[in-house]
């Protein structure tokens, strides 16, 4: 996979956690695995007072948190630095208040075979690359959605284009040198209809060759992060102000006549330390 279509994932996994309360996102952003990588989960959240937490169901234990025999937990994101096969299941971020956040299927595979396939769900109309691979490359395999087969691709990855409803389903690739990978459910959703502006022109999107699994038309997609910056520029505007309106307090208001009265009174070291002190009681000094 390219470096371009790699940022594509970043943003459109972007784009669909700001749409959410709390976002749970995966790196390596796979939801196959291979034994023994170094996994890393995060609840990408608004609050963080909320304390959102991993957790996760296996078939072993259901509800488990990060850090309770599993993963080792850092604010709210859980690292696991080597992955078995039982780590296999579904993984989500839970608030405090039990607010949930979108879950993720994580599937661990001890062979050397993988579908990669996207982690979030897709987004009705849009393409999806599916790969097939070891951990080094792409194989050639045959791709297989609910056990039949649909598709040969001697390059090792196949494309849907326009992805609809009824491509939704179990997934998997199986190369005749290296055996099949395990499922992974693909799940469709529908496009959200108030986010982005009707498309300009009716023309389909030119068919390119390169895999493209970008989520959203370009245009959409800018205007989408328009609308993001302007949410979130007023934050961090009146953050800076704060931060530089608080830098500057101590300086400026201050009459000197405190310093001069007030200098004598104490000792020469950490005058400055004190300084904000020192002015309050010398105010009360001057009310009696
Ligand atoms: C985890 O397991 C519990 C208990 O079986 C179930 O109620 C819950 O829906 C599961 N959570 C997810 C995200 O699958
Ligand atoms: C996880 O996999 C099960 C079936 O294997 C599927 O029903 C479910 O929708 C999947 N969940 C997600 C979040 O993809």
């Amino acid at each position: 996979m390219d470096q371009t279509s790699l940022l594509w994932l970043f943003v459109s996994s972007l784009l669909f956690c700001t749409t959410n309360q709390a976002c749970l996102t995966v790196s390596p952003s796979r939801s196959q695995l291979f034994k023994g990588e170094f996994v890393s989960l995060s609840c990408e959240e608004d609050d963080s007072s909320a304390g959102w937490k991993l957790r996760r169901n296996t078939t072993r234990e259901t509800r488990k948190e990060c850090g309770d025999g599993w993963g080792k937990s850092a604010g709210s994101s859980c690292k696991i630095s080597y992955i078995h096969t039982m780590d296999s299941g579904v993984y989500w971020c839970e608030s405090r208040e039990g607010a949930t956040s979108n879950s993720i299927n994580i599937t661990v595979t001890g062979g050397s075979v993988i579908l990669q396939s996207p982690v979030l769900p897709v987004m009705e109309g849009d393409d999806v690359t599916l790969h097939c691979q070891t951990k080094t490359s792409n194989l050639p395999a045959d791709f297989y959605k609910d056990g039949s087969l649909i598709r040969t691709e001697p390059a090792g990855h196949m494309t849907i284009h326009h992805v609809s409803k009824s491509d939704e389903g179990l997934y998997k690739c199986h190369s005749s040198s290296h055996g099949e990978s395990p499922s992974s459910w693909i799940s469709v959703t529908g496009k959200p209809t108030t986010t982005a502006p009707p498309p300009a022109s009716e023309a389909p999107p030119p068919v390119s060759e390169a895999p493209t699994p970008g989520h959203e038309a370009p245009p959409q997609l800018v205007f989408r992060l328009v609308c993001h910056l302007v949410v979130f520029c007023p934050y961090f505007i009146s953050t800076l102000l704060m931060v530089s309106l608080y830098r500057h307090r101590p300086t400026g208001n201050d009459p000197p006549v405190s310093m001069v009265i007030t200098q004598p009174t104490r000792g020469e070291q950490g005058l400055d330390d004190d300084y904000d002190n020192i002015i309050p009681s010398v105010t009360t000094e001057y009310h009696f």
